[in-house]
């Protein structure tokens, strides 16, 4: 069984991601995790010595690598995973596609402060979450995809269910 979580950057990809792996005893991947290793360097490193371009390349390498896989697995992808080479024709071919969907103004809250993440990099708030509302009107279509959409509430009491 191969689970994949899809979704923008902070919507609780790998929050969701861990429980539900335990819950069903197979193993939890968080695909930036496995890109990091494979370059070691972090995320933010990759994009700045080696540019986006590259950092997609080995993302859509290390999704088509376990989808092509045996194994069985939860993942937290990247929030880009699915809109670059492909990416959700390949997840949603190989398992099954759940989408977190979270309002931007949700996303701002979680992810308004981090500055680990190089698309969302802004000067202020309000420049963050024009790039966030960008990102998620040009993603929209594409996680939409997934076969299960989950939105914020049902989240929450997935969550409760799980723990
Ligand atoms: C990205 C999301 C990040 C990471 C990279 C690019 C994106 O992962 O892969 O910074 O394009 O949305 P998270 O969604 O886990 O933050």
């Amino acid at each position: 069984m191969k689970i994949y979580l899809i979704g923008m950057p902070g919507s609780g990809k790998s929050t969701l991601g861990k429980p539900l792996a335990s819950e069903l005893g197979i193993p939890f991947v968080d695909q930036d995790k496995e890109i990091e290793d494979r370059e070691g360097k972090t995320v933010k490193e990759i994009f700045a010595s080696l540019g986006e371009d590259h950092f997609r390349q080995t993302e859509a390498q290390v999704l088509r690598e376990w989808a092509g896989s045996e194994k069985s697995f939860v993942m937290a992808t990247g929030g880009g995973s699915p809109c670059f080479y492909n990416g959700i024709e390949i997840i949603r071919q190989s398992g099954l596609s759940i989408f977190i969907d979270v309002s931007v103004a949700e996303l701002l809250k979680r992810v308004g402060a981090n500055k680990d993440r190089p698309l969302l990099h802004a000067n202020d708030l309000k420049e963050k979450e024009e790039r966030l509302a960008g990102l998620y009107e040009k993603r929209l279509p594409i996680y939409q995809q997934a076969h299960v959409i989950l939105h914020h509430p049902t989240l929450k009491s997935l969550l409760e269910v799980i723990q």
